[in-house]
């Protein structure tokens, strides 16, 4: 071997050695962050959160940053497809439109949702109405609906969450003398309750327990422990068009206020 041959030959197989080493130790360090970095942690004192379980639960498993800030529209999509394979396109308004509840051009933190009538509505299922007290945080009497509901089995369904969505918004109607309710907020508690009924689907029975859904209500945490797995397959507007027509015809909605017809995109108004 002429001695050029023998230091590109080393060289080489330096650089594959130091390029093999390198792979081993990002390989390792993902392996350490990917089981590490998605922990539930309970949000600290300074940490922000939002009335929204699903921001609060990818927040608090480190899907969105922990604090609760800067969060971006990208930050957004990207944790609900990494937390719940929930795919963009069910929830892009939801984070466009909450862009304008704070002040920074591009980013938002959590606590800014809680500005009443942007996305945040009166009737949630486990929220008070704002004219009534506490619309950010969870509140047990406000959930009871729900955790009630469908009595004698152990799971959730559309024709469930639609009696929870009519009986929340019948005592909204009769406690609350400002009480907002046009097409807007129903197209809004609709997809809320049908996001919570698909990714909490136990792929192995095909029906959502109670059990994982109100762990994830009240700890706003993923219910892996207790048996819980990703959904394998994206859940978007579409997937969702079975179980919301279920939910709409059992909750009989009916107007209370109109609004003006509201552009949301190229191909949807309300
Ligand atoms: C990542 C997927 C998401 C899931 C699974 C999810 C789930 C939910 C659920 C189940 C509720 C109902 C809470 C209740 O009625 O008490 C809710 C409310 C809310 N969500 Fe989300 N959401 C998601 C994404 C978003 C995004 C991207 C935004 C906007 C930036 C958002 C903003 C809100 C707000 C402001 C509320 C409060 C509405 C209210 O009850 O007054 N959510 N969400
Ligand atoms: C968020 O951004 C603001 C303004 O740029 C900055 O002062 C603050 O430290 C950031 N907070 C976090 C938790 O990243
Ligand atoms: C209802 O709204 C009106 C007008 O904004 C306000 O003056 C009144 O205090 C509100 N009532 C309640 C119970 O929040
Ligand atoms: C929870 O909601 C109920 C019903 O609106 C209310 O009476 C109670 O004060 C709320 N609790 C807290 C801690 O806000
Ligand atoms: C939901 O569950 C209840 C209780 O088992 C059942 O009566 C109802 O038919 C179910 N709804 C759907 C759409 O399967
Ligand atoms: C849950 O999954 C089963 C199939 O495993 C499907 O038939 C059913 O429609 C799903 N329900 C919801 C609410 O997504």
């Amino acid at each position: 071997m002429r001695l050029e041959q023998f230091i590109l030959a080393w060289l080489d197989s330096m650089a594959l050695s130091i390029l093999s080493g390198f792979l081993i130790a990002l390989s390792i360090s993902q392996c350490v962050s990917s089981s590490d970095s998605h922990e539930w942690i309970a949000p600290t004192a300074s940490d922000v959160r939002s009335p929204c379980p699903g921001l609060n639960t990818l927040a608090n498993h480190g899907y969105l940053h922990r604090s609760g800030m800067n969060i971006t529209i990208t930050d957004m999509l990207d944790a609900a497809v990494a937390g719940f394979n929930v795919g963009p396109d069910s929830i892009i308004q939801a984070a466009k439109f909450g862009l304008l509840a704070g002040d920074a051009p591009t980013t938002l933190n959590l606590d800014t949702l809680q500005l009443h009538n942007l996305i945040e509505h009166d009737a949630s299922i486990s929220r008070n109405d704002f004219a009534l007290g506490d619309n950010l945080h969870f509140n047990e009497t406000v959930f009871s609906t729900l955790a009630n509901a469908n009595p004698g089995v152990d799971f959730y369904n559309g024709t469930s969450a639609g009696q929870v969505m009519q009986a929340r918004l019948a005592d909204s109607l009769a406690r609350n003398v400002n009480v907002t309710n046009t097409r807007k907020e129903f197209a809004l508690r609709m997809r809320e309750s049908a996001l919570y009924l698909s990714i909490f689907n136990d792929t192995r029975t095909g029906v959502t327990p109670k059990n994982f859904v109100q762990i994830f209500f009240r700890e706003e945490r993923l219910p892996i422990a207790e048996g819980w797995t990703r959904p394998e397959t994206t859940i978007t507007a579409e997937t969702m068009v079975p179980v919301e027509r279920i939910i709409e015809i059992t909750a009989m909605w009916t107007a209370t206020q109109q609004c003006e017809p509201l552009v949301i995109g190229p191909t949807i108004t309300l």
